[in-house]
C-alpha cells in the first residue's frame, strides 16, 4: 500500500515546497518500527559557514524537532537519537557546557508541541554524570509525557554501547552470584533485558549522517540485524525529504535476518 496520509501530505506541503508527490514513494504498511540515528557534521556545517562549531550544534537541535514531527506522522513507534556520547566529554568544556544546555532548550521550547502530538520522551544513558539542570529538564519532559503513546523519542546521552554492555555483564555476574538469576537461563532475551533498551525493539534501520561511515560505540548489540544507510547531508541540512529518501531505501531492501527469502526456501 502506498502512503496516503491526509494529515500528512497537508504537513508537507506546509513545510517541504513540491513534497506532495514524493510523499507517494513511501509504503505506509512497510514503515521501520524503530529508526536510529548518528546525527553527525554539526561542527562541519558551522564551519562551512565561518560560524563557531557550537552554531552546528544549534542548528541539530531544530533538525530533530523536524526529524521527530515525521517520524512521528509517518507512524514510527521509536526514534533513537545518539546526542552526546560516552566520549564526547573529550571534547572542548565549552562545547560540552553548550551541548548539556540543549536538551533543556529544546524542551523548554517543543515540549509542549511534543507533548501534543502524543511524543513520549525517553533517555538512555548514564544520567548521573549530567549536569542538574539538564537532568531536571529531561526528568520533566519523562515525566510529563510518560502516558502518551505516539512515537517513543529515545535521547541517547552519556551513551556507550561498550559502557553499556560492560554493565549488563556485570549486573548479570552479580544477579547470579545472588542467586537472583540462574546463568542456564540465560538468553538473548534475558541479555537484551540488561541493556539500557529493554522494552524497545531492535532499529530496523540506522540513519547516519555527515557522510562517516562507522558506528562510534552506538547500540553494538542492538545493530545487528539493523539495514544501514549512509547520507553525506550534514546533520543541520537533514530534512523531512532526505529522512524519507532514507525511508525508501530501507523498504527495497531485502531483510533475511540470516535466513533465506521465503520464495528462496522452496528452490
Ligand atoms: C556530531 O557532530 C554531533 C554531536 C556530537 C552532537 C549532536 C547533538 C545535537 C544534534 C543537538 C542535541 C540536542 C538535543 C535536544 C539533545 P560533530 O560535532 O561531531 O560534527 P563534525 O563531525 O562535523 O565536527
Amino acid at each position: 500500500m502506498l502512503m496516503n496520509i491526509k494529515r500528512w501530505k497537508s504537513f508537507n506541503k506546509e513545510r517541504v515546497p513540491g513534497y506532495s508527490t514524493r510523499g507517494e514513494k513511501v509504503k505506509a504498511d512497510e514503515v521501520p518500527r524503530h529508526v536510529a540515528i548518528i546525527m553527525d557534521g554539526n561542527g562541519r556545517w558551522a564551519k562551512k559557514r565561518h560560524l563557531p562549531r557550537v552554531a552546528g550544534h544549534h542548528e541539530g537541535m531544530k533538525t530533530i524537532r523536524k526529524i521527530t514531527r515525521v517520524a512521528n506522522e509517518l507512524g514510527i513507534k521509536v526514534l533513537t537519537l545518539y546526542a552526546f556520547s560516552t566520549e564526547n566529554w573529550k571534547r572542548p568544556k565549552a562545547e560540552v557546557d553548550y551541548l548539556m544546555k540543549l536538551p533543556e532548550e529544546f524542551l523548554s521550547t517543543y515540549l509542549p508541541e511534543l507533548k501534543e502530538q502524543n511524543v513520549k520522551v525517553q533517555m538512555m544513558g548514564h544520567k548521573e554524570q549530567i549536569p542538574l539542570h539538564t537532568q531536571r529538564a529531561i526528568n520533566k519532559a519523562i515525566r510529563e509525557t510518560e502516558g502518551n503513546n505516539g512515537l517513543i523519542l529515545n535521547f541517547a546521552l552519556n551513551y556507550g554501547s561498550r559502557d553499556e554492555i560492560m554493565r549488563a555483564v556485570k549486573n548479570i555476574l552479580n544477579d547470579v552470584k545472588n542467586g537472583i538469576m540462574d546463568e542456564n537461563e540465560l538468553t538473548e532475551e534475558v541479555f537484551h533485558r540488561y541493556l539500557m533498551t529493554n522494552g524497545l525493539q531492535d532499529p530496523d534501520l540506522l540513519i547516519r549522517t555527515s557522510g562517516e561511515i562507522r558506528l562510534s560505540n552506538f547500540m553494538l548489540w542492538q545493530l545487528a540485524y539493523t539495514e544501514f544507510v549512509f547520507t553525506d547531508v550534514l546533520w543541520p541540512d537533514f530534512n523531512e525529504e532526505h529522512f524519507l529518501d532514507a525511508i525508501e531505501e530501507y523498504q527495497k531492501r531485502s531483510r533475511r535476518f540470516g535466513g533465506l527469502k521465503s520464495e528462496e526456501q522452496t528452490r
